[in-house]
């Protein structure tokens, strides 16, 4: 199975570490053994330790994206991207304003680090989008931000499952698509409420699934990671 932006193709599922303490997450990182590849860190766990997780998980071969949505002036960006680059991680996520963006690119320098920028975030809709100030609907900000993410020399966009098709079109096929927001068929939406399965989001144009609940609250972490690979591999 090829694709030409990813090797192993176990890399396009990204199993979200959404738990308190390092702890939990080293215990699920430990069921799934070589059933998983790559990993997100978020607030919660960043917060808590998972700055020298991600470390630790790199040093043991594993890929990470720290799902830290920076945001600040510019110059804050660059020094901040500066710092990560060292721990080795794969990805990054940075809202998608211009100044942002070039700040997180500068800041990256030459690293293997690629960074992500979060369009609009999907908890918002066109009315949270007037009141925080803004005069475009959803869907116009996220092509928007999207071709300044394209043009500003952004790695790859994180978008809905639903988004996906809209994303592609705008950024052509080389930049990436990571996409949450899967629900593999039969399980629970919980929270998400426009989810696809893996197949769907890989046929829509994602590169990496983000996968939670699915998996690690799964009675079987190890078996469910396997039938999403199964899916992503049938789509691919
Ligand atoms: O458990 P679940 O599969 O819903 O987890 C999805 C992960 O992706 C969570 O870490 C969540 O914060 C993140 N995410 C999301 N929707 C977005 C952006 C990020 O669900 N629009």
């Amino acid at each position: 199975m090829t694709h030409a932006k990813i090797n192993d193709i176990r890399d396009r599922l990204i199993v979200a570490l959404d738990v308190p303490t390092v702890w939990d997450a080293y215990r699920i990182v430990s069921d799934l053994g070589d059933g998983a590849t790559f990993y997100k860190i978020g607030y919660r766990l960043a917060f808590a330790g998972g700055l020298d997780l991600a470390r630790q998980l790199v040093t043991e071969g594993k890929q990470v994206f720290l799902d830290l949505k920076l945001h600040d002036i510019g110059n804050t960006v660059t020094e901040g991207v500066e710092s990560l680059t060292k721990l080795g991680v794969t990805f990054l996520t940075v809202h998608a304003y211009p100044q942002t963006m070039r700040g997180a690119v500068e800041g990256r320098g030459d690293a293997k680090l690629k960074l992500l920028a979060v369009t609009a975030l999907t908890s918002y809709d066109d009315t949270d989008l007037r009141d925080a100030g803004y005069s475009l609907a959803v869907r116009d900000l996220v092509r928007l931000r999207a071709e300044q993410a394209r043009t500003t020399g952004i790695d790859g966009i994180v978008c809905s499952a639903a988004e996906t098709e809209i994303v592609r079109d705008v950024i052509g096929p080389d930049m990436l698509i990571v996409t949450p927001g899967i629900r593999p068929s039969g399980s629970a939406a919980g929270d998400q409420k426009r989810t696809l399965t893996p197949g769907e989001a890989i046929r829509a144009g994602a590169d990496h699934l983000v996968v939670g609940r699915p998996v690690i609250r799964a009675a079987d972490p190890r078996a469910a990671a396997a039938a999403i690979m199964d899916e992503i591999a049938a789509a691919s």
